[in-house]
């Protein structure tokens, strides 16, 4: 990882540190003091109000998301799941609930203060097939093929290297495994700059890729039926959107294909 890309990673960290602390000292991490995002596009009401009242105040609290993947992952018990950037745990433990005893949620966070507040938010809503892992989501700390679900609630964009991203989500997944995600999604005619004007790059703006963009990094990675649908603007241009793609039960056929497809693009 290059210099500046480790930097911003830092930055990252930090901020969403300090986020977990506003939560465990009584206050939210959304629209606290010093807010991370301000507006009711991000956080808890994103989410339907059974599932809020079925958690403890402190995970939804903590939530930092732009959608609610869980409503859009059609989870069915027995599953295994795992969210990339889990915060505070609020859509692990939703998903814990809709995948039963015999399922499991993972959550997997780099940031150390979050995962203790998901510990905490676990031990209070008395989950026990729910288990925290920390790391980046860059390298995922599990084996390949075996996950049925990866969801992820506004964190992709955060990321540094969205490719390693993208290739570490297809090889943990089962063959027919799915994603089913909420992201920030640029307009395609925004440049990079574009993107920066119109917010943060902790503030899940700056860093986000465009529909296109999206859906190609999604492809090169091996997935087919790839979704992006915007759901509500959150600044001119910049979508919260939910992505579904799936990894093809046939993964040797379809990477050829992603092979074949870059050698035309090379010509
Ligand atoms: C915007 S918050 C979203 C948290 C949670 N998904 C939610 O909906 O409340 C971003 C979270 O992703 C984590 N994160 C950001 N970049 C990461 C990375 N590269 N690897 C692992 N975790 C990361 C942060 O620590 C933070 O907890």
């Amino acid at each position: 990882m290059s210099e500046s890309s480790a930097d911003l990673r830092e930055v990252v960290r930090q901020r969403y540190a300090a986020a977990a602390a506003q939560v465990t000292d009584g206050g939210t991490a959304c629209c606290g003091p010093q807010p991370i995002e301000t507006d009711e596009n991000f956080g808890s009401t994103l989410y339907a109000a059974d599932d809020r009242e079925a958690l403890p105040a402190e995970a939804v609290a903590a939530s930092l998301g732009c959608g609610n993947p869980t409503a859009v992952a059609d989870l069915n018990e027995g599953e295994r799941v795992l969210d990339l950037g889990s915060g505070g745990g609020i859509d692990v433990l939703l998903s814990a609930r809709r995948v039963g005893p015999t399922g499991k949620a993972y959550g997997l966070d780099m940031t150390e203060e979050m995962l203790a507040l998901a510990l905490a938010n676990t031990a209070k809503a008395g989950a026990t097939n729910v288990e925290f892992l920390k790391g980046n989501i860059e390298a995922i700390p599990l084996p390949a093929n075996t996950i049925d679900v990866v969801i992820s609630n506004c964190v992709i964009n955060l990321s540094t290297d969205k490719a390693a991203v993208f290739a570490e989500t297809f090889r943990v997944l089962k063959p027919g495994g799915r994603i089913g995600v909420s992201d920030v999604v640029s307009d395609d005619d925004l440049t990079p700059d574009q993107r920066a004007e119109r917010g943060s790059y902790v503030g899940c703006i700056a860093g986000a890729l465009s529909f296109t963009e999206y859906r190609e990094g999604l492809e090169a990675a091996g997935f087919t039926g790839v979704e992006i649908t915007s759901t509500h603007e959150v600044a001119e241009g910049m979508h919260s959107a939910i992505v579904r793609a799936v990894k093809p039960t046939n993964v040797r056929r379809a990477l050829m294909h992603v092979a074949a497809e870059m050698a035309v693009e090379k010509c």
